[in-house]
């Protein structure tokens, strides 16, 4: 049999390539249990974007992609995915999806922060990442070309001719297995989990771009990261519990403890501002000493049908938000930038390629507009699959070397590492607050991947003095006042 294609990652990104890359065979290599667990796609709670009401159209999505992104983007990128998203959804309700529908049949379109229209579909209520994987993974099940290997770390990739043609992988016990594979893809998500509050899942740390770049994959944009403005805060933990923003959508507002409006007069669009905008607001506030709640509490919803996920997360913390407004914080939410690619997800390094949130195609630009993220995924975890059902890929050539990912930082340099860049590279940046992480990650937070990590994205957005989209960064930030420390 025939090599396959390695695809490291399995969420919906990695599952796309998988099924359209058939019948070429593919491996599917992941860290979780099972295909998609531990993914972040299967926490995704806001949905997926496509102009499907008759008001709406292709040129809007674009618009509010663009604006949100801050005009970093590819253009050519964007008007591709907003025309590929309406198919999308159909294709994805021919696959198993059911996006909901009112009591008509026909399909509820939501409105998250920078839409300008309701064009976000949903399944199971906030659900949705949820309902996609599930789909996907039953589809690769039944796919003869797709096989698995769930519960490995991929530690390295193999290199021969300055071709990427097999990685290794860790398992459980230690041991360690060679994959020879005619091209490796990388699909392993973002970085969120390299900072102090993260909405993303444990897994999202980083290492599938960090090796990549250590292989001599070149990088882009990894200064933007986007920071979600409403996470449960819970104190002391990572890994926090999204709030989604679909219950902005719905009417809930953002206050601060003595019950005032956090959104008034700061943005035409109010509590569905961009992102970013919410997100700096919030944490302003928190840094003046404010508390900051989300009140859903009027919201005239079924919440066991609309938002499930947030219902259990916050009654699992003692919180009834029907009745009670939620404590919530900014939280690194998804990285727009990482591994360069073209718009069929090829990266500088032949044989490597990359798609979904590891990767960098330039469609996000500054900043992501809600739920464009699934749709992102799913069609270029298509498209990427396609082309990989039928191009040439040319064996490697020349002598084999293995290029490894390297030790990671033990756990207290880790939670070290993650308030450094919180406080550093959080909402809200200086280049004093860069610089002075960036010396402290060379210097003191001691020898691995992450903190070689951390400090290519510190030196990218030193390198990038003025703000943009959701790189903020002003040159007397108000807060924190005290000096950067990596002690806690
Ligand atoms: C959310 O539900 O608020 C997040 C959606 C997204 O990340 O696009």
């Amino acid at each position: 049999m025939s090599e396959p294609i390695v695809i490291v990652g399995s969420g919906v990104a990695g599952l796309s390539v998988a099924l359209a890359a058939a019948p070429r065979p593919v491996l599917l290599v992941c860290r979780g249990p099972g295909e998609g667990e531990g993914s972040a796609s299967r926490l995704a709670q806001g949905g997926f974007a496509a102009a499907l009401d008759p008001a709406d159209s292709v040129d809007a999505h674009v618009a509010d992609t663009l604006t949100a992104g801050a005009q970093h983007n590819d253009v050519a990128m964007v008007r591709w995915l907003c025309a590929q998203a309406p198919a999308r959804v159909e294709q994805l309700e021919r696959l198993g999806v059911a996006f909901d529908r009112d009591a008509a049949g026909r399909r509820q379109l939501g409105r998250e922060g920078g839409h300008h229209a309701a064009r976000i579909v949903h399944a199971g209520g906030d659900a949705t990442g949820a309902a996609i994987v599930r789909a996907l993974v039953a589809q690769a099940r039944q796919c003869g070309h797709v096989r698995r290997q769930a519960g490995v770390e991929v530690d390295a990739l193999r290199l021969r001719g300055g071709q990427a043609c097999g990685v290794r992988v860790r398992h459980a016990d230690g041991s360690l297995q060679e994959i020879d594979a005619q091209a490796v893809v990388m699909a392993t998500g973002g970085m969120g989990a390299l900072f102090a509050r993260t909405s993303n899942p444990p897994g999202a740390d980083g290492a599938g771009l960090a090796l990549a770049l250590t292989a001599g994959a070149q990088a882009r944009d990894l200064e933007f990261v986007q920071f979600h403005p409403t996470a449960l805060d819970l104190p002391g933990r990572v890994n926090l519990p999204l709030i989604t923003e679909a219950l902005r959508g719905a009417g809930a507002r953002l206050v601060d403890g003595a019950g005032r409006f956090l959104l008034d007069g700061v943005h035409p669009l109010g509590d569905l501002a961009p992102r970013d905008v919410v997100a700096r607001t919030v944490w302003q506030a928190q840094q003046q000493g404010r508390r900051v709640l989300l009140d859903a509490t009027r919201i005239e919803a079924d919440w066991r049908a609309r938002f499930p996920t947030v219902l259990a997360a916050c009654l699992e913390h003692g919180i009834d938000p029907r009745t009670q407004p939620i404590p919530v914080t900014p939280a690194a939410h998804f990285h727009m930038g990482g591994i360069a690619v073209d718009a069929d997800g090829r990266s500088s390094l032949p044989g490597l390629f990359a798609v979904g949130e590891v990767a960098c195609n330039g469609v996000h630009g500054a900043n992501r507009l809600a739920s464009n993220s699934l749709l992102e995924g799913v069609a270029c975890g298509w498209r990427l699959g396609t082309l990989l059902a039928d191009v040439a890929l040319p064996a490697a050539q020349g002598e084999s070397t293995w290029c490894a990912l390297g030790a990671g930082l033990p756990a207290v340099q880790l939670a070290q590492l993650r308030r450094l860049l919180w406080q550093a590279a959080g909402p809200l940046r200086s280049p004093a607050g860069l610089q002075d992480a960036l010396q402290i990650c060379e210097n003191q937070v001691g020898e691995g991947w992450q903190a070689r990590l951390a400090v290519a994205m510190l030196a990218a957005a030193l390198r990038r003095p003025r703000s943009l989209g959701a790189h903020w960064c002003v040159e007397n930030r108000s807060a924190p006042s005290q000096p950067l420390a990596i002690a806690s």
